[in-house]
């Protein structure tokens, strides 16, 4: 058997493209496996391009594996960088044997097989290829739901990686889902760029119209499982039909991710967000009250270009009225291919910085004041990793992380936890019956 070694970048989409990458090698081909690279025959970095900082982080890993990998050991690039900055990973780093864009993994035995190959088509449709089987996990599975994204956020370089946006074929995603949870992944992950606008495009026209919050209802009526999850959705798809299912459909989890980025209307326009503040605060805060032990997750962007004090303070604002239970904060980063890389009233490092370190601090303390707030509360937990120390971790319902004192014996189970020691990334308690 030959050695297959894979490092992940990215988003959880990369991770799944990267469970197929697995899953057609060893399924198909020869090769079985491995965890360290020293040892493979080929190693395949899938990378990502959405901030500068992993792309340039691509080429010192490639200097790295070059060092140690054994003679005649190949490597290969997929993901988003692949698909952007294609025949210049060749002339940067000629050491690489195939290029493979994030929309061609199912070319991936072709590209193992064939020297120099390269293949970045942004248009190919892969929305109906059906995978061979690979999960990292037993207790939570990846599914996709569409394909590429076809919002133009001026920030953003997806697009032009990933391609317009197509929704796979219901038919497949239930038979996968089903598949998943027969094989014991109790929840069910549902992944896009912009999952509640599923079903407005397909490759070829399904016989009945089909939405998101469909598509929520058909895949909770599989038996087994018995939560479902999805990222990401947009605020701007936020209907009412939307909140009222998420709301009341029982698998469906309590966990929201509303991707903000800017909480001024003005820089909302500017990065072509499709919504206002106004809008993102009503439909945060009609969520809060459709669902009250919801927990709401966000991304926000510091330091856009043309970005003013008074811009960033309506962030913070934003911050103050949702309080969100989690928030990823990034410093614009300009990237090619995307419209804003072009403005001219780009910000200073320096500001962003500063403008980060102010947005977290001012997280840390709605964390510790929700975190309060999570004492002698009963959790249902779904256990999934096992620590070293004894522990035992796993995600309520509405995503926070819980861990207890426990074995194997828990994993894969659903348990109720009475939370004793709130912290502010994680909780800690004792199950109870
Ligand atoms: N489709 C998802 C986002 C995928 S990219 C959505 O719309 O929410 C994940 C996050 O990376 C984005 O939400 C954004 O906050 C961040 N991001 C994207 N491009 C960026 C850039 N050029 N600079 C900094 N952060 C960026
Ligand atoms: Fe990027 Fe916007 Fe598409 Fe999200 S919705 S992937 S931020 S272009
Ligand atoms: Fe994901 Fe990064 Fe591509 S966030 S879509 S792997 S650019």
């Amino acid at each position: 058997m030959k050695q297959l070694y894979i490092e992940t970048l990215g988003c959880a989409m990369n991770m799944r493209d990267t469970e197929h990458i697995i899953a057609e090698l060893t399924k198909k081909e020869s090769y079985e496996l491995c965890t360290d690279a020293k040892d493979a025959d080929f190693i395949i970095i899938n990378t990502c391009s959405v901030r500068e900082k992993p792309v340039n982080k691509l080429f010192s890993e490639i200097g790295v594996f070059n060092k140690i990998k054994k003679e005649g050991a190949k490597i290969g690039i997929c993901g988003c960088t692949a698909s952007h900055l294609g025949d210049e990973i060749f002339k940067r780093a000629p050491s690489v044997d195939f290029v493979l864009g994030a929309r061609n993994v199912s070319k991936v035995i072709k590209a193992v097989n064939t020297k120099k190959f390269i293949d970045i088509d942004i248009d190919y449709d892969e929305s109906s290829y059906a995978f061979s089987e690979f999960r990292n996990s037993i207790h939570k599975a990846f599914v996709n739901i569409s394909i590429g994204c076809d919002k133009k956020c001026t920030y953003c370089i997806v697009p032009h990686t990933r391609g317009e946006e197509i929704s796979i074929p219901l038919e497949l995603i239930v038979q996968e889902a089903r598949k998943a949870a027969q094989n014991g992944a109790k929840e069910i992950f549902l992944l896009g760029q912009n999952v509640n606008n599923y079903g407005k495009k397909f490759s070829s026209k399904p016989k009945e119209k089909i939405d998101f919050s469909d598509l929520l209802n058909i895949v909770s009526e599989i038996k087994e499982v018995e939560r479902i999850r999805f990222t990401s959705p947009h605020p701007l798809h936020m209907d009412d039909k939307f909140l009222e299912t998420f709301a009341n459909n029982p698998k469906v989890c309590k966990s929201m991710h509303m991707p903000l980025q800017s909480g001024s209307t003005h820089i909302l326009e500017k990065m072509k967000r499709g919504y206002t503040k106004e809008w993102f605060l009503n439909r945060a805060l009609k969520l809060r009250e459709l669902v009250p032990n919801v927990s709401i997750s966000t991304d926000i962007i510091v330091a856009f270009p043309g970005e003013s004090d008074e811009d960033f303070m309506e962030s913070l604002d934003v911050m103050e009225q949702v309080k969100f239970e989690q928030i990823f904060a990034f410093k614009y980063s300009s990237r090619p291919l995307t419209q804003a890389a072009e403005f001219t009233n780009q910000i200073d490092d320096e500001i962003g910085s500063i403008r980060l370190k102010k947005l977290q601090d001012m997280q840390n303390e709605i964390l510790d004041e929700i975190s309060i707030l999570r004492k002698n509360v009963v959790y249902k937990v779904y256990f999934e990793e096992l620590k070293n120390n004894g522990m035992i971790a796993g995600r309520s319902d509405n995503n926070a992380l819980v861990q207890i004192e426990g074995g194997k014996e828990l994993l894969g189970t659903i348990g109720k936890v009475l939370i004793t020691n709130p912290r502010r990334l994680a909780l800690y308690g004792k199950i109870i019956n």
